[in-house]
């Protein structure tokens, strides 16, 4: 018997059914209102890079947020407010979400979308290198979620402190862990790819940590106008 492999025709019409089926998605289960929608002009009008997370990785957030009741979140990798934004509107009006943030510039603008979105009385982003700002965080943890999207390349060492800022049962999360598969490849084939390798080699062997990843196809630029990325999520035991 021989095996059939799908021609261009059928790889396009798979193409679009995907495209069909996420836009069906996301207008039921997270439809994005004025002060999300203006997260991204406003990034798109300051130069900040447009590749947050989709609707309906923040809708995860907000779900996996509310799963594990959650009162103070750390975000790393605040970038122009969109996913913050998510995941400070899961939270109760007395709670927190720190965002780290390198850039001053990105800072701003994440600050400009909390406002904008009405969560900034909830929402603090503090500048600097990740790395320099995770230790001081210790008088304030444990933090009921972590949710990692900053450089790849520091993904190993995000992951060593969000289990120090956590308590047994907080979600630890990471976009970005499959890189069209280049997280897969031996050797990964650039820096970005072989943080997110180490990021889920070290998942995996960790003791108090019980993860599962899932693929998103997102709006990339690649050819076919997809590309293929991940979310990781972690729950931290005893
Ligand atoms: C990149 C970073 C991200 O967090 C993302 O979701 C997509 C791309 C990047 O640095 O290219
Ligand atoms: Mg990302």
């Amino acid at each position: 018997m021989s095996l059939s492999l799908p021609g261009d025709e059928q790889l396009r019409k798979n193409a679009q059914m995907r495209a069909v089926i996420k836009r069906e998605l996301q207008t039921r289960f997270a439809p994005e209102d004025d002060a999300l929608r203006s997260s991204i002009t406003r990034a798109q009008a300051a130069g900040v890079p447009l590749i947050q997370i989709s609707p309906l990785q923040g809708k995860l957030l907000q779900v996996l947020a509310l799963t594990c009741g959650a009162r103070k979140i750390l975000e790393i990798g605040a970038l122009a407010g969109y996913s913050g934004t998510w995941l400070a509107r899961a939270l109760p009006a007395d709670g927190k979400l720190i965002s780290l943030e390198v850039s001053s510039k990105h800072a701003e603008v994440a600050r400009a979308t909390f406002a904008a979105a009405g969560v900034s009385e909830r929402t603090e982003v503090r500048v600097g290198s990740a790395l320099d700002l995770l230790p001081t965080l210790m008088p304030e943890a444990p933090f009921d979620l972590i949710f990692i999207d900053a450089d790849k390349k520091g993904y190993p060492q995000y992951l060593d402190w969000a289990v120090r800022l956590s308590r047994v049962g907080s979600l630890i999360v990471a976009d970005n862990v499959i890189r069209e598969g280049r997280a897969f490849q031996t050797p990964p084939p650039d820096e970005n790819a072989a943080g997110a390798a180490a990021y889920t080699a070290k998942l995996l062997e960790h003791p108090r940590l019980v993860s599962v990843a899932f693929p998103i196809v997102t709006d990339g630029l690649s050819e076919d106008g997809e590309a293929m990325d991940g979310i990781a999520i972690s729950v931290v035991r005893d």
